[in-house]
């Protein structure tokens, strides 16, 4: 992996880098907080206060929004920003567009956290957002590919690390599917209708979900994965020629498995076959990848006693593992009919979101954080295991909740008496899930207490005098041995 010695800090464009971290945080905070609501708003729908604002149908879109787009997606920029820059040796091509497309994606955010609690949306899941925000959206992800691309291309080592093929595929393929499944006819200035009509409109939107999934929450956060895991082990990949075979074939299979999250639908019999049998051949990558990342630490499984960063990323890998495993048996069509429209989906995303998306997150920002501002270490590393049992305690409880709920609400609704009708009433299946929203809730709120752990920790690491080595000073944005050594 790329180290120079000739390279410094300030070789690199950290700025951009910094502001992204500082915003992962920042959005991180807010969007696991109305999270948090509307998991209390599910116990106690009073909570919303008779407020149009407020109910749950316009908080929950502003929920995924922020912690997808606005925590995922700063997070992503800030380790792609700084994984090009020291991989290829480079400082970023065209710092004002990088700049941009910081201000950009901050405008994204902001129109959405105006725009949702409005109730101003397509209805399509995950690009809910109306078409002069899309076209923003359009131009910050151009931008971004030309920051990146420009980057590798202007490198100084001959060859290509892997993590920037993960980045690179994420940044081309998020640009093709938002693209697609946002044509449509704008009527006003806040109101579209999609291109594409019944069936097909279905089709599309789960083609681009799916690949949200896959491109957004997955290939992105493998990237950083690949750089973050072998520097924090201080071991090489286990083994490289595998990590080439499971971005090809991750690329490739993801593609086609849309069609599960539409089984027993009006579309085409075939068309469900096909999404199921290619989410079932995606375990094989899925898994390829999880193994790559966990038999790096090879040799150095004694690090994981004393590292916390280390043992966040080591869990999120065991949460990718479960939940694309997960996924895979969720795609057979006689689970489906039990799984769908239940909690279990909830608890396969949150394993996905919270135990893999997130904790990698952690992982990556407890290991640039420091860097980025010249400090040796974080301010405690005490507060960086006590945020990650928090959060693993958290992601327990929500996720184990949310399954025993979803398996109770599926086999509920298909219990029938010997005449045919229905055993229990829908109202009776959601008051014996109440408990387990409230299991849910409490797994929730420890998850963002965990965050707000964090957020200290990195305010103390800013802006304060760090506890391990006071040599270093306060404001050394660029070089120092620590974050030339990155
Ligand atoms: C404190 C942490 C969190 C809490 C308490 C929380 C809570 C919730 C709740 C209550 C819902 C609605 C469930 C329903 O409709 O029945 C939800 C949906 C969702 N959340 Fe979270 N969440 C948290 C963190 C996250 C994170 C970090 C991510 C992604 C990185 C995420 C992604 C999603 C997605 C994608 C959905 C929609 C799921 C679907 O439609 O199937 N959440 N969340
Ligand atoms: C091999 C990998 C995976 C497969 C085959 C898979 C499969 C599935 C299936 C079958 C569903 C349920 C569809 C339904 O009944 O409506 C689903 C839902 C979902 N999965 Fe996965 N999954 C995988 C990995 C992941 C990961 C790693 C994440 C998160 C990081 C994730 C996030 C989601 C989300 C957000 C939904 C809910 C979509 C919605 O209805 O709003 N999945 N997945």
């Amino acid at each position: 992996m790329a180290s120079s010695p000739i390279a410094t800090a300030d070789t690199f464009n950290y700025k951009v880098v910094r502001q992204f971290a500082i915003m992962t945080v920042v959005w991180g905070i807010v969007g696991m907080l109305v999270g948090v609501v509307i998991a209390a708003q599910l116990l106690w729908p009073q909570l919303n206060l008779d407020i149009p604002f407020l109910t749950y149908g316009r908080l929950r879109p502003l929920h995924t929004n922020a912690v997808i787009f606005a925590f995922g997606g700063s997070a992503l920029f800030a380790a792609s920003y700084y994984v090009v820059q020291r991989t290829c040796q480079a400082r970023l091509f065209a710092g004002w567009l990088a700049s941009f497309t910081f201000w950009g994606w901050q405008l994204v955010i902001l129109s959405a956290a105006i725009t949702l609690p409005l109730g101003i949306t397509t209805s399509k899941e995950y690009a809910e957002l109306e078409w002069p925000i899309d076209i923003l959206i359009t131009l910050v992800w151009v931008a971004y590919a030309i920051v990146f691309f420009g980057t590798i291309v202007k490198r100084k080592t001959a060859h290509i690390y892997v993590a920037n093929w993960f980045f690179g595929s994420y940044i081309l393929t998020i640009a093709i599917l938002h693209i697609v499944n946002n044509i449509e006819i704008p009527v006003s200035l806040f109101k579209s209708y999609s291109a594409y009509a019944g069936v097909q409109d279905a089709m599309v939107q789960w083609w681009y979900g799916h690949n949200a999934v896959g491109f957004f929450l997955t290939t992105s956060f493998l990237g950083m994965m690949y750089y973050f895991i072998p520097k924090q082990a201080e071991r090489p990949i286990y083994s490289y020629r595998l990590s080439i075979v499971h971005f090809w074939a991750l690329a490739f299979t993801y593609m086609w498995a849309g069609p599960h999250h539409l089984l027993y639908t009006s579309l085409p019999d075939w068309t469900q076959s096909l999404g199921m049998v290619f989410s079932l051949i995606l375990l094989a990558p899925s898994w390829g990848g999880m193994i790559n990342g966990v038999m790096t630490l090879s040799g150095a499984w004694n690090k994981l006693r004393t590292d916390p960063i280390l043992k966040f990323m080591v869990v999120s890998l065991s949460f990718y593992g479960m939940s694309t495993f997960e996924g895979s048996m969720m795609s057979i069509r006689t689970v489906n009919a039990l799984s769908h429209y239940t909690d279990w989906t909830i608890g396969h995303v949150h394993s996905g979101a919270l135990g893999w998306v997130a904790m990698i997150t952690f992982g990556m920002l407890y290991y640039i954080i420091p860097r980025l501002w010249g400090r040796e270490k974080m301010y405690s590393v005490r507060l960086i295991e006590v945020h990650f049992w928090v959060a693993t305690i958290g992601v327990v409880l929500y996720i184990a909740s949310m399954w025993i709920a979803g398996v109770m609400q599926g086999l509920m609704w298909r219990a029938t008496e010997p005449d045919g009708s229905l055993t229990y009433s829908f109202v009776e299946s959601v008051k014996s899930t109440l408990p387990f929203y409230a299991i849910r809730l409490s797994g929730g709120a420890l998850y963002l207490v965990g965050m707000l752990i964090m957020a200290y920790n990195v305010f103390k690491t800013v802006v304060g005098q760090t506890a391990v080595n006071p040599a270093i000073p306060n404001n050394a944005h660029s070089t120092t041995a620590a974050a030339a050594k990155a």
